[in-house]
């Protein structure tokens, strides 16, 4: 028989203490790719003990990197003449391994890599970071199933323009101009701290970059980078998860490990649905003592509400007082778990991109499905206002962004149990 990997939580709980988030997987992902740029040892250091950091290491080490992972250390030894192909069978399961494309273009002036294909949140593109480096001279083509880039005569800078301030394409354009001749723009980049943290190594290992953390980047190309050590941000997102199932239970939770103003809209919408929230050095009080009041709430890219954060959007609004209208701007098939959320009792109607949300007072326990990463969690954290328990099926999809959830969730008074529940299989 078939089994399946569950989160059980019993409604109810008020979440209050303490809880310590690790580095960002949306940075630590992309440090351990930056890290190629560079033969030797680099130290990427506060990596997240999940799925997809040993998923990017078993990438590099294909590209014939030795790399060890050592409680929160990735020790990355990159050689002189790294490999130049990443396969379906790892990109498929890590989107993200996609960013090895610049800076191996920029090393080997060849690079193969599986295209990854859509995922449960959307299409998602990669238009803007083959035409950026083909701005910068690279030949670009699709076939079987991998893109394929070549610059025999190497990455020359240029004028870039990116139709949306895309974090994936902003970075791999960044990691191959470090690397490329002359000065290269790249304008309406994304601004996201993850993209300041890979600059700040990328200048580390020696790197000329101005203008991280703004919409325009100037890069100007070096002839070789140095390995370095570096410390990856805290993980925002996160953060931003604990900061909403504070609010949503009536709870009273610190999180440590994140800078409060990487999370500036985020928490301010939680004040205007009535929390307090105490800021302050790299750690954040938020504080709740009755039901939520609805807040409307539109993603954009950083510095405005996170995507990542829409499924907690969801919830609290499923919880509180009067209507929310939910609007998603990045992501086509980010609604795709709304279905489950309603399973819950939620009172969300979608229409495109907007969800009219009318709250509840109480949820109810039930039997649903976590799609992605962010739903998965958010759906647990749903399952904390509802009526008796609710199982939350598929977690391994939490395990992708969230180290420690279960225990983090008990420690914060949550009555949970995570499982394997076993399915019937249904023979021809
Ligand atoms: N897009 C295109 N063409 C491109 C690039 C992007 O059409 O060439 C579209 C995508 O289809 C999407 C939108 O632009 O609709 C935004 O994509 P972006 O490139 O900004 O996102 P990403 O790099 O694919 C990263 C994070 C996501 C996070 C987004 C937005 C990683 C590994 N992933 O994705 O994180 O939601 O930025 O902030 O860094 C997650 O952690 O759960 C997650 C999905």
């Amino acid at each position: 028989m078939a089994r399946v990997d569950v989160i059980r939580v019993k409604g109810g709980a008020r979440l209050a203490g303490d809880v310590t988030v690790g580095g960002a997987k949306n940075s630590a992902l992309k440090l351990m790719a930056v890290a190629l740029l560079a033969e030797g040892r680099s130290v990427v250091a506060n990596v997240p003990r999940i799925t997809d950091i040993a998923i990017m290491a078993e990438v590099l080490r294909r590209l014939g990197c030795g790399v060890t992972l050592d409680g929160t250390e990735a020790v990355i030894d990159v050689p002189a003449e790294p490999g130049s192909e990443a396969d379906y069978d790892l990109v498929r399961r890590l989107r993200a391994s996609i960013c090895v494309l610049g800076p191996l273009l920029a090393r080997r002036g060849y690079v193969r890599v599986a295209l990854p294909g859509g995922d449960m949140i959307g299409s998602r593109g990669l238009d803007m970071h083959v035409s950026g480096l083909a701005r910068m001279g690279a030949e670009i083509s699709g076939e079987h199933g991998f893109v394929i880039a070549s610059a025999p005569r190497g990455l020359h800078g240029a004028k870039i323009w990116l139709d949306f301030p895309s974090v994936g394409a902003t970075e791999n354009i960044l990691m191959a101009a470090v690397l490329a001749k002359g000065v290269t723009e790249i304008d309406n980049a994304a601004r996201e701290p993850e993209i300041v943290d890979i600059c700040d190594m990328l200048t580390a290992m020696g790197a000329r970059i101005e203008g991280a953390g703004s919409s325009t980047l100037i890069v100007e190309g070096v002839d070789a980078l140095k390995p370095v050590r570096h410390q990856t941000i805290g993980d925002r997102i996160v953060g931003g998860t604990w900061a909403f199932a504070s609010v949503m239970t009536r709870g009273d939770v610190t999180v440590h490990g994140v800078r409060p103003e990487f999370l500036d809209i985020a928490l301010d919408k939680l004040v205007t649905a009535g929390a307090t929230v105490e800021p302050g050095d790299n750690r954040f009080r938020v504080r709740m003592d009755a039901r939520p009041r609805g807040v409307d709430i539109v993603t954009l890219p950083y510095p405005g509400f996170a995507t990542d954060l829409l499924p907690m959007a969801l919830g609290l609004a499923a919880v509180a007082e009067g209507s929310s209208l939910i609007t998603e701007n990045i992501f086509d098939g980010r609604f795709m778990f709304v279905n489950e959320m309603v399973r819950l009792g939620a009172d969300i109607r979608t229409d495109g991109h907007h969800a009219v949300v009318n709250g509840r007072d109480r949820l109810s326990g039930a039997p649903v499905r976590a799609t992605d990463i962010r739903a998965g969690a958010g759906l647990v954290i749903a399952g904390l206002c509802a009526d008796g328990v609710t199982e939350v099926g598929e977690v391994h999809h939490i395990d992708r962004g969230y180290p420690d959830f279960v225990s983090d969730l008990a420690r914060l008074g949550v009555e949970v149990e995570r499982t394997d529940v076993p399915e019937p299989t249904f023979d021809f």
